[in-house]
């Protein structure tokens, strides 16, 4: 390979991370503060974080976990219901509790049950997060029984997303982890108040990946990777450099046990090494140049905060990503890639 052995960019950020709760939260937290400044930290914890005091709480429980010296701040997001108080989502946005809402609709992945039954439901919410420039954040799938698990992304635009984007024209929108090249279009067709983040394992696997030689339950994520095309998509979109473009690697551990189970639960513990892969993708697409517009500058400018003033460097100088993280009380999380050796590393 050609290219530079080390790059040194603004330190990342990771606008969509999972970092639960008690011992998991302990075991994770501190994995994703190595590579990252901040991270919007997802409110899918049972029970889901629905309010500012229950956000403001969870804030504090995260920060105990992770050492002051490694300077991370979380960005908290409330969980949206079909009973979400307008007023308090508003207050907590105005106070610096919430960064985003989040949007899941009911039944769609982990931790949804309580989630959203028909956006018509959210109207007054959307309507006053609209009004005070408060970013919405959209787990895109259909919950529809009856639509095939790998259409559910694209389903959604159709169904949900433009809807709703017609209907909140100045509504700021992040289409989380997209997964497909119609996602990436309507993204782009959207213009600049529309953003995405990209998740690592989706620019790295395809849905084959998932049933290579027999079933991988730690390649099964939600939205569930998809054709070799897609993936060449978003590949595509994530090295353009693009603003509406950025990082955010989903990074959801769940133990082992509930992995490798007659019904495994969906997520991918990326953390261990996601801005290492990233660069590595950009690597393989001759983007290294674009890798900080990505991972540090793109998702910053959307929620209107500044970019990282520190930097951080990564170096060409193979590593193994660990087989497994241990939690308090016994359990453990097998990170993305475990055991496989990776090109670039991150400098402490
Ligand atoms: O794979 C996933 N895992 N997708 C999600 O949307 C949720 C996440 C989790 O919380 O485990
Ligand atoms: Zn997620």
């Amino acid at each position: 390979m050609t290219g530079p052995d080390t790059l040194t960019i603004r330190r990342p950020d990771d606008w969509h991370a999972h970092l639960r709760d008690g011992a998991m939260l302990n075991a994770v937290a501190p994995y994703t503060a190595r590579q990252f400044g901040r991270a919007i930290v997802m409110p899918n914890l049972v029970p889901p974080v629905t309010t500012a005091d229950l956000a403001a709480a969870y804030r504090d429980r995260i920060t105990a976990a992770v050492p002051a010296e490694m300077g991370f701040t979380p960005l908290m997001t409330a969980y949206l219901t079909d009973k979400t108080d307008p007023d308090d989502i508003a207050r907590g946005y105005g106070d610096g509790v919430f960064a985003a809402a989040k949007l899941y609709p009911a039944g769609a992945t982990t931790n949804s049950d309580s989630g959203v039954t028909g956006v018509a439901n959210i109207h007054g919410v959307l309507e006053r997060m609209e009004e005070i420039g408060m970013p919405l954040l959209v787990h895109g799938e259909v919950t529809d029984p009856a639509v095939d698990v790998f259409d559910r992304e694209h389903v959604f635009i159709h169904r949900v997303m433009e809807p709703m984007l017609d209907r909140f024209p100045g509504l700021k929108v992040v289409f989380e982890h997209i997964t497909t090249s119609a996602a990436v279009d309507f993204v782009r067709s959207r213009g600049p108040r529309v953003g995405a983040t990209i998740t690592v394992h989706h620019l790295m696997i395809n849905r084959t990946d998932i049933f290579r030689g027999g079933v991988h339950p730690h390649l099964y994520c939600l939205p569930i990777a998809k054709r070799e095309q897609h993936r060449l998509a978003l590949r595509e979109a994530a090295t353009s450099g693009e603003a509406q473009f950025f990082l955010g690697t989903d990074t959801a551990p769940h133990a082992v046990s509930a992995k490798e189970a007659a019904c495994g639960c969906a997520g991918i513990f990326s953390a261990p090494c996601a801005v290492e892969l990233y660069a590595q993708v950009f690597d393989e697409e001759c983007a290294l140049d674009k890798l900080e517009a990505f991972a540090s500058l793109n998702g910053p400018a959307f929620y209107g905060l500044k970019p990282a003033s520190e930097t951080v460097t990564l170096v060409r100088d193979p590593w193994t990503v660990p087989e497994h993280v241990a939690v308090d009380g016994g359990a453990s999380v097998k990170p993305f890639l475990a055991g496989m050796t990776i090109p670039w590393r991150i400098m402490d």
